[in-house]
């Protein structure tokens, strides 16, 4: 395909010399020293290959290189970015969303987190213990008090404590930010947002959900006691999605929506350079960050047309591959006589059998570093004592487990299982 003969450009090809040629045969030398991330044993972090369509819209952007911080850089990817918001709105259930891309999930809670502080100066973060650790750290950076809520042992957050805390704040006359995970980085466990809604309401609680990881799962056939909490997005303040986690995308493609359009107002800046060329919304006028690749809102809008958000469409099947392969190595694991917990989504916690959180820890260790070694990938993850249903001795504060994500429908493989499972 001739990208620059499409897009009108003058060059009829890449102008490279012999030169750069040499270099780029040296990057790809070295970018051999990776591990093999696009092959099924690739089963450990939340890694997955971005859909062919999404590089290549990615890559044909870049020989324009819009910039979408003002349309003054990037009319048309601008335009692009709306509509793939727009898309990602309507999945969680939001009519009028005010959203924009980011460069992740990271910069993504940070602006969620900032606009609850705005709303309210006294505001304290209240969040899982299992969240992710750029809660408490964007916190910090924002000067926005932080505590961290116990979990219940399947990694969820626990209500009751929420609760407690909420009661706090209420005397305190402070008011809370209840950051809620659909699907934690570690465990996968996914808080019940549909029974905090009610807390929340009663405490004038505002809800951010941090759906990062597993905020496409909406679309999914997750059993009904889980899909109500996904469901429940609607009724949050703010959400964070992650399309280049689950949305097939290059990495550097994040985004947070806010149901309510008005809070747009407390990004209102001027800026002396830009924002002259056109009175409609300018997206930097609702970001923190300034310069923004075109190129992801344009992958991620040819994505979303191949591959609508719609439940039992194409893209939701990819998704139920994945928790059905999470279900099937739970059930190979467990036949062969390790020690599993129960799935919520696609990242399986497994751990062989034994007496001594120490002696327990160092085999699940010897064994990742075993398969490694055969090329299957996976993870390793410190399960605090909290979240263990096993019977053992806690000579050590947690017990190192093996964690492998299954993102990919490759991983519905039962051969795969079997590997993995093979002491
Ligand atoms: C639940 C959750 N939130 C936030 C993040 C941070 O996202 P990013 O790595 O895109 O900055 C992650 C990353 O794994 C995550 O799993």
């Amino acid at each position: 395909m001739d990208w620059t003969h499409l897009l009108n450009l003058e060059f009829p090809q890449l102008p490279l010399d012999a030169e750069d040629e040499a270099i780029l045969k040296e990057l790809a030398r070295k970018l051999q020293d990776n591990y093999p991330y696009h092959s099924a044993d690739y089963a450990g972090q939340m890694i997955k290959p971005p859909l062919p369509l999404a590089q290549a819209a990615h890559w044909m952007t870049s020989f324009i290189n819009p910039n979408n911080h003002a349309l003054d850089g990037g009319r048309a990817t601008s335009a692009l970015e709306l509509e793939t918001v727009a898309a990602l709105g309507a999945m969680v259930g939001f009519s009028r969303p005010l959203g924009h891309l980011t460069s992740g999930g990271t910069t993504a809670n940070l602006e969620a987190l900032w606009v609850a502080r705005q709303c309210d100066a006294t505001t304290v973060v209240l969040a899982n213990e299992h969240a992710h650790y750029t809660h408490s750290r964007m916190s910090e950076v924002l000067g926005v008090p932080f505590q961290s809520v116990p979990s219940i042992e399947d990694g969820s957050m626990n209500l009751i404590a929420l609760e407690t805390a909420l009661k706090q704040l209420q005397k305190d006359e402070k008011r809370a930010t209840i950051v809620v995970t659909l699907g934690t980085t570690g465990m996968g466990a996914v808080d019940a947002l549909d029974d905090i809604v009610p807390l929340a309401i009663a405490y004038q609680a505002r809800i951010h959900v941090d759906a990062a990881y597993g905020g496409y799962f909406i679309l999914a056939d997750l059993p009904l006691n889980t899909l109500r909490h996904f469901n429940a997005m609607a009724a949050a303040d703010s959400v964070v999605i992650d399309p280049h986690k689950h949305g097939l995308q290059p990495y550097g493609c994040g985004a947070v929506l806010f149901k309510n359009p008005e809070e747009g107002r407390f990004y209102k800046h001027d800026s002396p350079y830009t924002y002259f060329t056109s009175d409609q919304l300018h997206l930097g006028e609702i970001t923190l960050e300034c310069s923004r690749a075109g190129a992801a809102a344009a992958a991620l809008w040819a994505t979303q047309q191949r591959l609508p958000y719609q439940r039992s469409g194409i893209f939701a099947q990819r998704l139920n591959d994945s928790l059905e392969a999470a279900k099937g190595l739970t059930n190979t694991l467990s036949g062969k006589g390790w020690w599993v917990l129960e799935p919520e989504l696609d990242i399986c916690i497994f751990s062989m059998q034994g007496a001594k959180a120490s002696e327990i820890s160092a085999h699940n260790s010897a064994f990742f570093k075993r398969k490694a070694k055969e090329n299957l990938h996976l993870a390793l993850f410190s399960l605090p004592q909290q979240n263990c249903p096993w019977e053992l001795d806690w000579d050590v504060p947690s017990l190192t487990v093996v964690r492998s994500v299954l993102m990919k429908p490759e991983h519905n493989d039962a051969t795969l299982w079997e590997r993995i499972a093979q002491h």
